[in-house]
């Protein structure tokens, strides 16, 4: 705890060594295609990683990752697993879901009605959302969400982590578009829409358009929480040997995208530096 009653947050961090022999080992491994062998054939975490790039099940193996998980499998595999999920881009990941959940309770906090609506967009397992519900329910406020997921077992593995920590009768799962739900549901009956993981893989005319449908969408005063992922050194890593292909933006190209919008926002880095987080603002008056 801070001596603001807050619990203090662990971030994950990369030291200078790992950073200068990942920049000299990416581009050798993947030049000689060691690292597609090493990572996604001997590493059975890589593979299954490889084969589900960018849904939820790839983020949760990179999420829930524990020493322990490999137990069983041979010495090679378990040692290439664990130099993955120690990555720069996994370790990043997980503390940008960590910044998601903190900026989620900020502003829960911060919300002075006694209930709150959220919709998470892309919800995948929803972890971030389940985690700031737990906290606050049953805390004085009343919290409840609107997962939308285009997959049916992103939900359904959401639904299992909802239940364990007994927010489940607070919460519905929508199988579908993000866009047909911002399109046709309840406008302004949503005080904050988290939106995580899903700009990546958007090009910027879609997500300048999903953006500003999202400012339409929240009530005067309502909020919107983002992320995107940043240029860094193991982009083509994560291109040739993992096959997860996604948008990279800096800073000003989101800033750009958000300056359509009236939000008013921040864009901030999570403590690597490889996602940049969006916290949005809709005026009280636009
Ligand atoms: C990279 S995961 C992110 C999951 C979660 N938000 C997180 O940060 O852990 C992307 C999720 O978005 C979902 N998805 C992708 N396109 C979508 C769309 N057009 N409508 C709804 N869900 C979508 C995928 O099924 C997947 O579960």
């Amino acid at each position: 705890m801070n001596n603001m009653g807050e619990k203090k947050i662990l971030y994950e961090n990369v030291s200078m060594l790992q950073k200068v022999i990942e920049k000299i080992i990416i581009p050798l491994i993947i030049k000689t295609k060691i690292g597609l062998w090493l990572f996604t054939k001997i590493s059975h975490h890589g593979a299954l990683i490889k084969e589900n790039a960018g849904s939820y099940k790839s983020l949760d193996i990179i999420y829930s990752y524990k020493r322990q998980d490999t137990k069983g499998e041979n010495f090679w595999s378990r040692f290439y697993t664990h130099l993955l999920l120690n990555f720069i881009n996994a370790k990043a990941v997980r503390n940008r879901k960590l910044v998601i959940e903190k900026e989620l309770k900020k502003i829960i906090s911060s919300i002075e009605k006694k209930e709150i609506n959220i919709a998470s967009l892309g919800a995948g397992s929803g972890e971030a959302i389940i985690q700031a519900m737990q906290e606050f329910n049953g805390n004085g406020k009343i919290i409840k969400s609107v997962l939308v997921d285009l997959s049916e077992d992103a939900l359904d593995y959401s639904r299992k982590l909802a239940f364990n920590a007994d927010v489940v009768n607070s919460m519905e799962w929508i199988c579908g578009d993000l866009r047909t739900f911002i399109k046709n549901g309840r406008k302004g009956n949503f005080q904050i829409v988290e939106m995580a993981g899903i700009g990546d893989y958007f090009e910027d005319k879609t997500l300048q358009k999903l953006i500003l449908s999202i400012y339409k969408f929240l009530p005067p005063g309502g909020s919107f929480i983002s992320c995107n992922v940043a240029p860094n050194i193991e982009k083509t890593f994560l291109d040739k040997i993992l096959n997860w292909k996604m948008v990279y933006r800096s800073k000003k190209e989101l800033e750009e995208i958000m300056e359509q919008t009236e939000f008013d926002f921040k864009v901030f880095p999570e403590p690597l530096g490889v996602h940049y987080i969006i916290v949005a603002q809709k005026p009280n008056n636009p």
